[in-house]
């Protein structure tokens, strides 16, 4: 791909559009109203608004390397707060996706340098779930298998969060754990019972 060629899909993307509506970049200037705060992996093969068939405005992204969710992180806990508290999203959603080279590179006796404390992120998310992971005997599997437990543990991490539970006792902010498949595309909903969760950690992450 040649770099001046970003310019000319640009030019053809703006014409498109306009060709539907003369007025789309004039009201996009208008404001945001999104209704899902996505977080996702930054990942080149693996898209937030195309994969969920949705148009610039509804949805606030926020991607790093394994959809990580981490409450010392100054950027993730920015994004999550003016989503939630000021944009007021109703939805949050962390998408991982199946063969994330960050989940892989976490199961790896590696030193990856200034990732290595990123990953060990994931590591824990390993120790947390050794017993069933280490049944699974395909290496492919376990690792899939990862792949959503720790888009688990990342929603849980959201729910942790002074942001989110407020939010969820005003208005029923929901959020969702969903793990995207490379080799077919298709979107799955891994269906965390997250007020099971909630109700499992509030006595000791309740922030009243
Ligand atoms: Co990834």
């Amino acid at each position: 791909m040649q770099i001046e060629k970003v310019f000319e899909n640009n030019e053809q993307w703006i014409a498109k559009k306009l060709s539907v509506d003369p007025h789309y970049f004039e009201n996009l200037s208008k404001g945001q109203s999104p209704e899902i705060l996505y977080i996702g992996c930054s990942d080149s093969r693996v898209t937030a608004e195309d994969l969920m068939g949705l148009q610039p405005g509804e949805a606030f992204v926020h991607r790093n390397i394994a959809n990580m969710v981490i409450s010392i992180d100054l950027n993730m806990m920015s994004v999550l707060n003016y989503a939630v508290r000021h944009l007021k999203v109703n939805h949050v959603v962390v998408c991982g996706h199946y063969f994330c080279g960050g989940v892989k590179a976490a199961m790896q006796a590696q030193d990856l340098g200034i990732l290595n404390p990123w990953l060990r992120n994931i590591r824990d998310v390993y120790r947390l779930h050794k017993t069933e992971l280490n049944t699974i005997t395909d290496e492919n599997q376990r690792y899939n298998r990862l792949v959503e437990l720790n888009v688990q543990e990342q929603c849980i991490n959201l729910i942790k969060t002074a942001a989110v539970q407020n939010a969820y006792k005003e208005r029923g902010l929901k959020v969702h754990g969903w793990v995207f498949d490379i080799q077919t595309g298709k979107l799955i909903d891994l269906k965390i019972d997250l007020e099971k969760e909630l109700k499992g950690i509030r006595e000791i992450y309740d922030l009243g």
